[in-house]
């Protein structure tokens, strides 16, 4: 089947631009240029190899002269055409910001955008809210619901703050009488102990029970629709949330198959998106459990409802009333599902696992052949257990005085210390030495996440930095 650019919804919504003067001659004729490029190269490429070479080359970073990101659970890079886009319409939009000639074409945007993102997620586009990033999704789960007397609250342990043991800690200042539920699964890997710990923690008194589905900490992935399914089955009222924030854009979706009660993201992680985009999805029956947190303008750009007289929307638009927004964010989210749609999730799933397994193996050998314990790798080992987050622990014992610089210790106000961690001296060392941007995590760990902008020589590099540091340290 061939693909015709001009019947893609990017194209569609861009000449609208363009027939409305949002954006010059220049801007569309260069925006067609490079989309028809994109579409005919991705849709024709029948080698993988291939395939992964020309994505690459959508991502404006060089591989020596610029830092290469292995930290795509922090921030990812944007496809180059789309932020050159965006760029491109800010500016043309910055010269004439009248309402007549922007509100029918954003709103399009939204709609196009939503309908391929649901279409994407196989659920209905009215049940898709975009919000600002993963935390946005996340408050609206716990600022949302009504709480009574002994509600209980299931968290795990390794949830983000903005979903976890913090956030609900938070929520207790208003609804004292609830109870947070702490699940820590204590390294615990097999699947059938997992989900009779989570199990263990349902009751009848439980309302909402909440998991990253990947974890943030140790990137373990948990088996989010056995959870879903058993968790429903021991008591079907309960709201079920999954975090997916490091999984949206990563690997393939059906949330309808996932059947969790609502699913939320941000996009500039794995989706590749614009900054400050994000989306929640809400099972229909779900929504009237949850009140809006914002109310501002909606996503067809009209005023909030009048209460009482009007009664909120029923489907998820109720938690989009976020008011103005930076609407070049909006077409950024659109041309990036349509370039991720076309290469696909399911690629893009193996494409990140395959090189999260090149780097745990590489790690993997360093960690044996060096003569004594410095690191452990500590994400689960288990296919199915992880995805695109690597995390390493290092032993605390070892001296790093030699490297001789003193750094800022970790907490707020701690004073300079010479003996800092060693996964802070890597991850400096990385960054100075070797143009490598990783992240620490707190207990000595650094986490590595790799994407599709990544090639096997990234991992290849990163490895062999930590070999010769760390061989360094040991002598
Ligand atoms: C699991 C998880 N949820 C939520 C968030 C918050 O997302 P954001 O930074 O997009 O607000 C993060 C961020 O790291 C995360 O890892």
């Amino acid at each position: 089947m061939s693909i015709i650019p001009q019947d893609r919804p990017t194209f569609k919504v861009i000449h609208l631009y363009r027939c409305n003067a949002l954006i010059s001659r220049e801007t569309f004729l260069a925006f067609q240029k490079m989309y028809d490029e994109i579409v005919s190269t991705i849709a024709n490429c029948r080698e993988e190899d291939e395939l992964w070479l020309y994505v690459r080359s959508l991502f404006d970073f060089d591989d020596y002269a610029d830092v290469v990101p292995i930290n795509a659970a922090n921030l990812s890079i944007i496809f180059n055409p789309v932020q050159v886009f965006m760029n491109a319409m800010a500016l043309d939009w910055n010269r004439d910001i009248s309402i007549q000639k922007r509100i029918k074409p954003f709103v399009y945007t939204i709609q196009a955008a939503r309908a391929l993102i649901a279409s994407q997620l196989n659920v209905e586009p009215e049940y898709i809210a975009f919000m600002r990033n993963g935390s946005d999704p996340n408050a609206v789960i716990n600022n949302g619901m009504d709480f009574g007397h002994g509600d209980e609250v299931v968290v795990w342990n390794e949830n983000h703050p903005t979903d976890g043991e913090s956030a609900w800690n938070i929520r207790k200042d208003r609804f004292p009488n609830i109870n947070v539920v702490v699940l820590d699964l204590e390294g615990e890997e097999d699947e059938d102990k997992i989900v009779q710990k989570f199990l263990s923690k349902v009751n009848k008194h439980t309302r909402l029970v909440t998991f990253s589905e990947v974890s943030h900490l140790s990137g373990m992935h948990l088996p989010a629709k056995t959870l879903v399914d058993k968790i429903h089955k021991k008591n079907k009222s309960v709201h079920v949330h999954v975090d997916g924030a490091q999984t949206w854009g990563s690997f393939e979706h059906d949330l309808k198959d996932l059947n969790c009660d609502s699913y939320s993201g941000g996009s500039h992680k794995w989706f590749l998106g614009p900054k400050e985009t994000g989306i929640l999805y809400m099972k229909k029956e779900s929504v009237p459990n949850f009140a809006p947190k914002d109310i501002g303008y909606n996503g067809e750009m009209a005023a909030p409802p009048c209460m009482p007289d009007e009664p909120l929307p029923s489907d998820c638009s109720r938690f989009e009333m976020i008011g103005q927004r930076n609407d070049t964010n909006l077409i950024g989210l659109l041309y990036t599902a349509d370039i991720m749609g076309l290469i696909g999730f399911e690629r893009i799933g193996e494409r990140i696992k395959a090189l999260a397994t090149r780097l745990r193996d590489g790690l993997d050998k360093v960690r044996r052949e060096l003569s004594q314990r410095v690191f452990e790798v500590e994400t689960p080992s288990e296919l199915s257990q992880y995805h695109g987050i690597i995390v390493i622990k290092f032993a605390d014992e070892y001296n790093t005085a030699a490297d001789g610089r003193k750094r800022k210790g970790r907490k707020k106000g701690e004073a300079e210390t010479e003996q800092p961690e060693l996964s802070v001296v890597l991850y400096d060392k990385l960054y100075e030495d070797y143009n490598i941007g990783v992240s620490t995590k707190k207990g000595n760990r650094m986490r590595f996440s790799p994407h599709i902008y990544n090639t096997e020589g990234h991992m290849d590099r990163v490895v062999a930095a930590i070999r010769f540091e760390l061989m360094k340290i040991l002598k």
